[in-house]
């Protein structure tokens, strides 16, 4: 067993992810954990560079199996140089997205089916396994809407509404699937309610701990 904490924040593209982040690293410093903060893909020097290739809107030609194992190599990195050894120290690591994320959108928005995918993902992660997962649930036209207004769409953004649709619903069986770990919250309410569910669900975990 490791000594930190980790958990992680999933959704639908535009689903307020970082918002909560944010509002929950302050919580957990005041509980007074060392937290740190990561996203995929990306997190390191090279699962940077993984994602650049990822999201390269241009390279439309990537095939679903090529797109898996990238997400999967970023991912190796991220935990072996930054996640696995933060954890061992103690410290709180909150990711924005991590498996779930493939198995969803890999997995089920691609059709390569989960247990393919998790059987790739189970070399990248070893015994990282989240404590606990949220996934801020949005329907798919809220997402893609809040994510137009706010930046240029990469890749994966640029899927047409079914892929999203598809990626939503996903999410649903996945937090049925392992309902012990992924707590589900409605991402349309508003940011200080979604906070205090969470900040809720931690404190309960913590103190169990
Ligand atoms: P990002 O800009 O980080 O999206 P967001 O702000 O919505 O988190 O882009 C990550 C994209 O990659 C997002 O569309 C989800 C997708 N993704 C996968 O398809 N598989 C994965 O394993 C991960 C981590 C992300």
């Amino acid at each position: 067993m490791s000594q930190g904490i980790f958990i992680t924040m999933e959704g639908p593209d535009g689903s307020g992810k970082s918002t909560q982040i944010a509002l929950l690293k302050e919580y957990l410093e005041n509980e007074g954990f060392d937290v740190l903060i990561t996203r995929e893909p990306g997190g390191t020097k090279i699962s940077e560079a993984i994602r650049e290739i990822i999201l390269n809107k241009d390279f439309t030609e990537m095939s679903p199996v090529t797109e898996m194992l990238l997400y999967a190599s970023a991912r190796a990195q991220l935990i072996n140089e930054v996640i696995g050894p933060a954890l061992e120290k103690g410290q709180a690591v909150i990711s924005d997205r991590f498996v779930d994320s493939s198995l969803v959108y890999q997995g089920i928005a691609r059709g390569l089916g989960v247990e393919t995918v998790y059987e790739v993902n189970k070399n990248a992660i070893g015994k990282y396994m989240p404590d606990v997962t949220f996934l801020l649930d949005l329907p798919a036209e809220v997402g893609i809407a809040r994510k137009k207004g706010q930046k240029e769409l990469d890749r994966m953004e640029l899927e047409g509404l079914e892929f999203h649709l598809s990626v939503a619903q996903g999410y649903r069986d996945m937090a049925e699937r392992f309902p012990d770990r992924i707590r589900t919250i409605d991402a349309t309410k508003p940011v200080d309610e979604i906070s205090s569910l969470i900040k809720t669900k931690v404190s309960d975990i913590l103190k169990s701990a």
